[in-house]
């Protein structure tokens, strides 16, 4: 089975995945693939709905990979992926505080992420959000000042 990385935007699943294994799946990599274009366009252009209509076919195409996938952070904003979620025993969930992943998502400035241009905006998803994330994980990891090295250690040695 996958190992699925989740978390909120700027939690690392991106920098993990990639240490975990050369066979990884960078989803919103995936998901501008298959869109031709940035996902910030995406959602100028057609807006959230159908972003995360795409979000899902492309995740359902993923699992069957058996690749470690890093997920956006939006994952659980869809009944489907939560049913996908659910399935699998291998969810891992980088945890954060939500100040310190706003200073890594601000740094971070080459991403532009259409759901983080407010911070108060950002932190009601987080806490919307942070219960689910929570639910559907088999391990979660507590990120804060940790290095991915240990991050993805961590997630080795518990599997
Ligand atoms: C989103 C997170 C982003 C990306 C999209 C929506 C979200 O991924 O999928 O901008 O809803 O939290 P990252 O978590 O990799 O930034």
């Amino acid at each position: 089975m996958s190992i699925i990385l989740i978390g909120f935007m700027g939690a690392g699943k991106s920098t993990v995945a990639k240490l975990l294994s050369n066979d990884f799946i960078d989803l919103d990599k995936m998901i501008e693939q298959q869109i031709e274009m940035p996902i910030s366009t995406f959602f100028d252009l057609f807006g959230e709905d159908d972003f995360r209509q795409v979000e899902q076919e492309v995740f359902e195409a993923a699992i069957h990979m058996d690749f470690v996938i890093a997920t956006g952070g939006g994952i659980v904003e869809n009944t489907g992926n939560l049913d996908i979620l659910g399935f699998q025993n291998q969810v891992v969930y980088l945890k954060s505080d939500f100040d310190s992943l706003w200073q890594r998502i601000l740094k971070d400035d080459k991403n532009q992420r259409p759901l983080a241009k407010d911070k108060e905006f950002a932190r009601k998803l987080f806490e919307k959000r942070t219960p689910v994330y929570e639910k559907v994980a088999d391990l979660v990891i507590a990120v804060e000042n940790k290095q991915p090295d240990k991050i993805a250690q961590e997630i080795r040695d518990w599997q």
